[in-house]
């Protein structure tokens, strides 16, 4: 059996079942498997909910969640080893620890419990920031392929690096174009690296030779949103050159998680070296 390596979280919303439809096209790409985990958080809490009796028809929910996601999974890519789990806990901490085994996570951007008005949920942006692989966050309210090229954010920092490496192997993988972005803040420290520096970079590795590089002045966040009107998929690192030391998530990548209209792929600093 094909060990599964890319993981998508579900949790039965429409967001989820984005997340299934990209996470199977990538394993087929990957020609690894897929393995859908729902967390069940039920047992979590402390307190009695009442009588015993619901916890088998909350699980039996859960397990209907899980039956129909593989269904769905199978009929899209029939060629891929599809597994499903539904496992106690709430979805974060299920989610990085199956991020331990997996090339990538997949998750919605909101599930069905989130706040009003958020854009990405706290699932979303605490796997971004501690997930030990790349993670992607995919939107139930936009078509998931549309756009023509790959998105790379680059301000010379190693999690930034990685995503160019990421990016890169995507596009390749898809018959993609890579547009890579270094934007220099107005009225800041130097930020990214040198046009020399990065053009020499991007070309010299696998893929890069025909990448568009675009250097620009600008807020990062405003420059990569405004950029990615037609990309396929953006992609970051985690964190950056900047930002405070005990943050897990900058303000770039967060900014861009949630007002970007495309799939978005975060590269946690902990996927480094891991
Ligand atoms: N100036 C920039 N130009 C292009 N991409 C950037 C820039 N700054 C940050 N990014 C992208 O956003 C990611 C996260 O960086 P950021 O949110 O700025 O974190 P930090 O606060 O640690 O600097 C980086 O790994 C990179 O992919
Ligand atoms: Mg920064």
């Amino acid at each position: 059996m094909t060990e599964s390596r890319v993981v998508a979280g579900i949790d039965g919303s429409p967001a989820a079942e984005t997340a299934i439809r990209w996470a199977a096209a990538e394993a087929a790409s990957r020609g690894t498997g897929l393995r859908l985990v729902h967390a069940f958080v039920w047992p979590e809490f402390p307190v009695p909910l009442g009588p015993s009796d619901m916890a088998p028809g909350l699980r039996a929910a859960a397990d209907k969640i899980v039956r129909e996601s593989v269904e769905l999974a199978r009929k899209l890519e029939p060629g891929i080893e599809v597994a499903g789990t539904r496992e106690d806990g709430f979805p974060s901490p299920v989610l990085i620890r199956a991020s331990q085994h997996a090339d990538v996570v997949v998750i919605g951007s909101r599930g069905l419990g989130i706040a009003l008005g958020a854009l990405v949920g706290s699932t979303g942006l605490d796997l971004a920031a501690n997930a030990h692989c790349p993670v992607i966050v995919v939107r139930p309210d936009q078509p998931t392929y549309t756009g023509d090229h790959v998105l790379i954010g680059y301000d010379g920092s190693s999690p930034s690096s990685l995503a160019l490496d990421f990016g890169l192997d995507y596009a390749s993988r898809h018959g993609l174009r890579v547009r890579v972005v270094a934007a220099q803040p107005v009225h800041s420290e130097q930020h990214r690296a040198t046009r020399e520096e990065l053009d020499a970079d991007v070309r010299g590795r696998p893929g890069g030779l025909n990448a568009e590089i675009i250097h620009i002045d600008g807020h990062p966040a405003e420059q990569l949103l405004r950029l990615s009107a037609d990309a396929r998929l953006i992609v970051l690192g985690s964190r950056g050159r900047g930002g405070f030391a005990g943050m897990l998530l900058g303000s770039v990548s967060q900014t861009v998680l949630h007002h970007a209209v495309c799939p978005v792929a975060v590269i946690p600093a902990a996927a480094i070296g891991g």
